[in-house]
């Protein structure tokens, strides 16, 4: 357990590099209901941004309270639990009284101002973090097809293309070779949750 300093908001010290960083962003409606849901950060230089699109409940959290955390958590079955379900409560947790919820399970957060620029685009401005444990991760094929699998999931439920599915079908075959447990049942139940 590393802790550091509540004021390490630095996106980098938590890994959110240039380019587009999956994370669990975790939010609060008006009326206090957590939320959790995975969210890119997309990052160029100094300008951090998240692109939500209409009908989540993020976006109207956010729109609502103007705040979100990033949790930067690698548990493949939690990203697919919040992809498609509403947490239990009880998976929640307020670091030092806040407002904002976030995942009782994740190795760090970075609360973030968050502000609708234009559109679906939404400026993010770090306020602080909290890094819980570094874990020292290769890269593995298998979670990151999972990820991949999401993404087609969440197209296909949007509009039913079947396409999507010989997609899933592909990345669930570099889960199986590649992925450890957690891994092969984040992917069962995707496949369970859109009935393949
Ligand atoms: C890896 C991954 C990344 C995602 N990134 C975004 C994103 O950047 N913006 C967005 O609006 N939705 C994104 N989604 C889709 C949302 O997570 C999904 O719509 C979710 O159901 C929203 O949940 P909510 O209604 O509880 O907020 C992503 C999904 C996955 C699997």
């Amino acid at each position: 357990m590393m802790d550091r300093p509540p004021d390490a908001a630095e996106p980098g010290n938590f890994g959110i590099l240039d380019g587009i960083s999956e994370v669990i962003a975790t939010t609060a409606s008006e009326s206090g209901i957590p939320n959790a849901a995975p969210i890119g950060i997309i990052r160029n230089g100094d300008a951090l941004w998240m692109r939500l699109f209409p009908g989540s409940h993020t976006r109207q959290n956010v729109i609502t309270t103007g705040k979100i955390a990033a949790n930067i958590i690698h548990d493949p079955v939690l990203y697919v639990e919040c992809t498609f379900e509403d947490l239990d409560s009880d998976a929640f947790e307020y670091p030092d009284s806040m407002s904002l919820p976030v995942l009782k399970s994740t190795n760090a957060w970075l609360l973030f101002f968050c502000q609708q620029s234009e559109g679906n685009l939404f400026k993010l401005t770090p306020v602080r973090g909290m890094i819980y444990d570094k874990p020292v991760l290769c890269i593995n094929r298998g979670f990151n097809a999972v990820v991949e699998s999401l993404v087609h999931a969440t197209r296909y439920r949007l509009n039913g293309d079947r396409r999507y599915l010989d997609l899933i079908e592909h990345y669930d075959r570099i889960v199986q070779i590649c992925g450890g447990p957690r891994e092969k049942e984040a992917m069962m139940k995707l496949k369970e949750i859109i009935e393949i």
